[in-house]
């Protein structure tokens, strides 16, 4: 059985460093009752993103943690933790936050921290992956929710939903093209996990 509790209004916490549009669709899924969870708190790495203000509008809290000024990155990963316990959070969602977090967060939430990233993992991890689909030659691409771990882009997935790559596609084209399922695939995602009728075997996310 997944760790992350599972009775009803699980406390979401959402980590964002820009635009926001996942974090949009994880507030609309809540608002609209696909998810039996409530997002606790918007964290920003970024002042001024417009996904502060979406959580704003949304009646969210907030928080900024810049990541700079830091001694170390586990300190500022230290700080990500306080200001997710302080909203009583147990699932964490990473939607577009462009930091790589530690042990520190890795810890305090085990199998508790979802990512998601626009390409069919195990291919093209790290930046700019539909720039990589695009420069391989890749006839699919798509968009891949995923547990993190201590590896980059390589935890136990949950949920992939593909696209096609189009011989006239641009990045920005392919990417418009998987963030329309991005935003269907992250509140899935998170709906597996709150059913709390999950495990994890090996490198798979077993449902049932
Ligand atoms: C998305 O493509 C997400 O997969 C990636 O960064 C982008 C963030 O977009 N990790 P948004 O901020 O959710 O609109």
């Amino acid at each position: 059985m997944g760790t992350v509790e599972s009775t009803g209004q699980t406390r979401l916490g959402v980590l964002v460093s820009g635009r926001g549009s996942n974090l949009q669709a994880l507030i609309d899924a809540v608002a609209d009752g696909r998810l039996d969870g409530r997002i606790a708190v918007v964290i920003s790495n970024v002042a001024g993103v417009f996904a502060l203000e979406r959580a704003e509008r949304a009646g969210i809290p907030t928080a900024v943690v810049d990541h700079r000024g830091w001694s170390s990155r586990d300190d500022f990963d230290r700080a990500v933790v306080a200001e997710l316990q302080k909203h009583r959070v147990s699932l964490v969602c990473l939607a577009g936050f462009m930091r790589r977090l530690g042990k520190p967060v890795l810890q305090a939430f085990p199998d508790a921290v979802l990512n998601i990233h626009p390409s069919l993992l195990p291919s093209f991890p790290g930046l700019h992956p539909q720039r990589q689909a695009l420069d391989h030659g890749n006839k699919l691409s798509g968009v891949t929710v995923h547990l993190v771990t201590d590896e980059l882009d390589a935890g136990p997935i949950l949920v992939q939903r593909p696209v096609p790559v189009l011989d006239d596609d641009t990045e920005d084209s392919l990417a418009a093209r998987i963030l329309a399922e991005e935003h269907v695939a992250y509140p899935e995602a998170v709906r597996m996990m709150l059913t709390g009728n999950w495990r994890i075997d090996g490198r798979r996310f077993v449902r049932g």
